[in-house]
């Protein structure tokens, strides 16, 4: 089975949250399953420092705005799958990967470009995996094609939502320049009098995934469907939750290299030394008995980081540590500012993106926070239960699916779950947590049952093959 896999980010490449991690691994764990997946990604000015390998394409000719785009094409297998990138200056070689007001004209684009592309690369794939609302184009584009060019008759689309808050909305009157002229083409986009990538995605794609099966579940429901959810309740029987895997290569204490320790479930004597130097690189007084409580995240609504904010006080008062990595919303970001202001000597700030910090605070921390609101699945709770942090979360999404509140009695569980959106609930499991944590045996045996979840993505990788193979049913 050929496979194509289109992201708008993927690891080593370009990266701005989990969707980047899960594109990079994703193709990876398919070859691995026999399947013969390749990814297209665009090749963006963030990209420089990863190796793009070499350029196998000068000339691919998009048929755009009327004319004809020629972009350059890299090939690359750094992230162990064969990868073509997209060079296209004028569209991706900006500050930023996202943020700009004709963002759904890039990615229409890279949507473009990549269907030219692989229709120029061999036989049809059977499958083109498309990711979130950057991909809702080429779903709607394929799905006209079908009928018109032989070519496109037989290869099924699978959409995939990690995150149904992002929706890829413009101007309806902008769909004919993209090339969408047609009314099968329009009707799919139109959603409360605006063009939706995401929703065109959704409504036009064989076969629907989300990122966990509890977030499949909640987004049909009104209160977190985006008014989206009568949509996917009506798709509902092509319609699944497959929790994403974490790649273990990247992933792994036992081998990371960004550590100054290793560790692994039975030996874990590494982690005090991943903490000491976690300590240090925050200018932060050693003492290796004090737990560190962290947080590594995109700062936006989201993640629930007003309840970070509303236990802060009470948490550093119990004399915990306090790190957080993050960067986004300017509010948050001061928020942790001022933290630092008021307790230099227990609270490290990194505003910023940091992936060589992410691994070490995860290898570092005693505990990991995400209060979320939403988590369409949450890649950091998985690497924290390998790293030995104990995970304390909101029972939502991913979250729900992959964390079990432990149980003392039964030895039972890999971290603290939570369900109302409340500070009192964050703040009574982040002191059971506490209790648990000065009881060293309670403690290593939650870590020992975190550390041995298998969350690779093997199994994702088997339940994707199986989704592609119903597309054919
Ligand atoms: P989301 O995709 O919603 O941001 P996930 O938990 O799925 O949430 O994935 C977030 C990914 O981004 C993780 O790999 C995490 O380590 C990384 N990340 C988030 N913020 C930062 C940051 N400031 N620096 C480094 N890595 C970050
Ligand atoms: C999105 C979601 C996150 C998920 C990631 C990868 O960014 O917010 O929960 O883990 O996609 O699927």
């Amino acid at each position: 089975m050929r496979v194509a896999v289109l992201s708008a980010e993927a690891v080593p490449y370009s990266k701005t949250g989990g969707l980047g991690d899960v594109a990079g691994a994703l193709p990876k764990a398919l070859r691995q399953v026999g399947i013969d997946a390749f990814l297209i990604t665009p090749l963006y000015l963030q990209t420089k420092g990863a190796d793009v390998g070499h350029p196998a394409i000068d000339d691919l000719d998009i048929e755009w705005r009327g004319g004809v785009y020629r972009a350059k094409v890299f090939y690359s297998e750094a992230n162990g799958s064969p990868t073509f990138l997209i060079a296209a200056p004028e569209y991706f070689h900006r500050s930023a990967i996202y943020g700009f007001w004709e963002d759904y004209e890039r990615f229409a684009f890279f949507n473009q470009a990549s269907l030219a592309l692989i229709k120029r690369v061999g036989a049809p794939p059977d499958i083109i995996h498309l990711n979130d609302w950057h991909c809702g184009f080429a779903a709607v584009k394929i799905a006209h094609l079908r009928f018109w060019d032989s070519y496109w008759r037989n290869p099924r689309t699978v959409f995939s939502i990690h995150n149904l808050a992002y929706q890829g909305i413009f101007d309806a009157e902008e769909l004919w320049k993209l090339g969408f002229g047609s009314e099968f083409e329009r009707n799919a986009f139109m959603f409360n009098g605006a063009a939706s990538a995401l929703k065109a995605g959704l409504a036009v794609s064989d076969m629907l995934s989300a990122v966990s099966r509890t977030y499949a579940k909640e987004i049909q429901q009104p209160e977190n469907g985006y008014d989206l959810d009568w949509l996917l309740r009506q798709r509902s029987n092509k319609f699944f939750g497959i929790t994403n895997g974490i790649d273990y290569d990247v992933w792994n204490p036992a081998t990371d290299s960004q550590l100054p320790a290793h560790f692994n479930a039975s030996d874990i004597h590494g982690k005090r030394m991943c903490k000491r130097a976690l300590l240090d690189k925050f200018f932060l007084p050693i003492d290796l008995e004090r737990p560190i409580f962290a947080s590594i995240t995109r700062l936006t609504a989201q993640k629930g980081f007003e309840l970070i904010q509303q236990v802060a006080a009470e948490l550093l008062a119990t004399g915990a540590y306090f790190i957080a990595l993050g960067s986004g919303d300017k509010s948050y970001e001061d928020f942790l500012q001022k933290l630092r202001d008021y307790a230099p000597r227990q609270v490290g700030i990194f505003k910023g993106y940091n992936e060589d910090l992410a691994h070490l605070i995860e290898a570092g921390a005693d505990m990991f926070l995400m209060p979320s609101k939403f988590e369409p699945c949450g890649l950091n709770q998985m690497y924290s239960l390998r790293y030995g942090t104990v995970p304390i979360v909101r029972a939502v999404g991913g979250l729900e699916d992959t964390v079990q509140n432990f149980d003392v009695v039964r030895g039972k569980g890999n971290g603290y779950k939570f369900r109302e959106l409340s500070s009192d609930k964050f703040l009574e499991k982040i002191y059971e947590a506490l209790f648990a944590y000065y009881e060293p045996e309670t403690w290593r045996k939650i870590q020992w049952n975190g550390m041995t979840e298998d969350n690779s993505w093997e199994n994702a990788a088997r339940n994707y093959v199986a989704l592609y193979q119903m597309t054919k049913s």
